[in-house]
């Protein structure tokens, strides 16, 4: 896919989204597998691989590390050496945050990694403490030097009990891949419950892991000496598949989401019930229709299963325009509410105050120029830009592009005016 960093959407407001879209694989699973496939010599496939930028970074990063990296349709193998290198730089690792995951798979198979400190999303500080920590009572050496986490465990990490303050999806996936190749039993408690989370908890067993309590709060994994290849279907993206049932709520649409995963999202499909949206099941996914002005909804982002912080950005827009008051208070990026201001270019009516965004809706915004500030922040201003009267840019394409496989194409076959330029 050819992105500039000045590409812009341009987007006329006031169209009724109608049809169908299939959903991808999931970005916040298919970098954690390219990721992991590490821990075993030899080939992983990974299938469902959604056509983003994401995945050419994560593919630089792993041919860096001295794998051979191949793409063909949405299918990408990986052929990983007897010896990996240990090293992710600054250039590659600062593009994306998940390329922290190679830490975990580089000390259990290599016994050191030097990982860059990420940059990835401008929406919060995003600490690594719960990483490092863990790490260290697996056994391993690490600390922070030069911009740099350096991680050593040189005879082999061993299996301990690790109990995570916050359930950090990172933290935990950076865990399992290394306890799984540890001597002995690991517990993690309070646990990463996500789906992307137990889809690379399956990929492991698929490469002969042993690992229990998947999708609970507790997750017990049993080290074994060696992992294999294999070969894995990437579960479904739940954000792309709630950006579609935002889509549809917000222009009182009608959208068929193919391979939407209603069971990953029964918190945020409630909310749009309340909102008034009709939401049925389908022989592949689920369908949200909205006949009327969305009604205001309360909402607080919380860890799986709750209402996800990569959501904010649609909730906020909904309500913007829906009939009455709301607050949306967010638990996890302090940051999140830096795409607040650019919504208030299109006149949006809300107040933020440290984490909680007090919000008036209005029958419609009002189309100005916007700028993406990252990923969700990008296509929940998109959304926002369809039911705003007149045009709306949005700069900052390239955001968008990491999360969405061509989004404009998509929106223009339900039925939005959009361009890209
Ligand atoms: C988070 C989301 C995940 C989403 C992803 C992409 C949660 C819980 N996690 O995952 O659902 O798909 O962003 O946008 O909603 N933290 C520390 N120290 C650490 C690790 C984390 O303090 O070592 C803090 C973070 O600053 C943050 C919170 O814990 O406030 C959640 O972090 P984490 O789940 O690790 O973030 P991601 O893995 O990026």
């Amino acid at each position: 896919m050819a992105s500039s960093s000045h590409d812009r959407f341009r987007i006329t407001g006031g169209c009724r989204l109608e049809g169908e879209v299939s959903v991808t694989g999931a970005k916040n699973s298919v970098l954690k597998l390219m990721a992991a496939s590490l821990l075993a010599v030899g080939k992983s496939t990974i299938r469902n691989v959604p056509e983003i930028a994401d995945v050419e970074i994560m593919s630089d990063l792993l041919t860096r590390l001295g794998c051979s990296v191949t793409h063909q349709g949405d299918t990408v193998t990986i052929d990983v050496p007897k010896q990996p290198l240990h090293r992710a730089d600054y250039d590659l690792v600062r593009k994306m945050r998940a390329s922290i995951n190679v830490l975990g798979p580089l000390v259990a198979r290599v016994g050191r990694a030097e990982v860059a400190l990420p940059g990835g999303d401008a929406i919060g500080s995003r600490g690594l403490d719960f990483h490092i920590k863990g790490l260290e009572s697996l056994g391993a050496k690490a600390h922070v030097e030069h911009g740099y986490v350096v991680a050593e465990a040189p005879h082999g990490l061993v299996g301990t009990s690790i109990e995570l303050d916050f359930p950090s999806v990172g933290a935990t996936e950076n865990l399992m891949t290394a306890a799984v190749l540890a001597q002995g039993v690991t517990t993690i408690d309070n646990a990463a419950r996500e789906p992307d989370l137990v889809d690379l908890g399956e990929f492991l067993i698929g490469m002969g892991a042993k690992i229990d309590g998947l999708g609970s709060p507790t997750i017990t994994i049993t080290g074994v000496k060696e992992l294999h290849p294999t070969d894995h279907i990437t579960v479904t993206d739940r954000i792309i598949a709630g950006t579609w049932a935002f889509a549809a709520a917000m222009t009182q649409g009608d959208i068929t989401i193919h391979g939407g995963r209603a069971d990953h999202m029964e918190v945020m499909l409630e909310k749009l019930t309340s909102a008034g949206a009709i939401v049925t099941s389908t022989q592949d996914g689920f369908r949200v229709q909205m006949s009327h002005r969305p009604k205001a909804i309360d909402v607080a982002t919380l860890p799986y299963p709750g209402f996800a912080t990569d959501l904010l950005p649609f909730i906020i827009g909904m309500n913007a325009i829906a009939d009455g008051h709301s607050i949306v208070t967010e638990n996890v990026f302090e940051s999140r509410f830096m795409f607040v201001n650019e919504l208030m270019r299109l006149g949006a009516q809300i107040t933020v105050d440290g984490h909680h965004a007090s919000i008036d809706g209005i029958p419609q915004l009002s189309g100005a120029p916007v700028e993406a500030t990252d990923i969700r922040a990008g296509a929940g201003l998109v959304l926002a830009a369809l039911v705003s009267e007149g045009e709306t840019t949005v700069d900052g394409a390239f955001h968008i592009d990491r999360g969405y496989p061509n989004f404009a194409e998509q929106l223009v076959a339900l039925g939005a005016k959009v361009t890209r330029e």
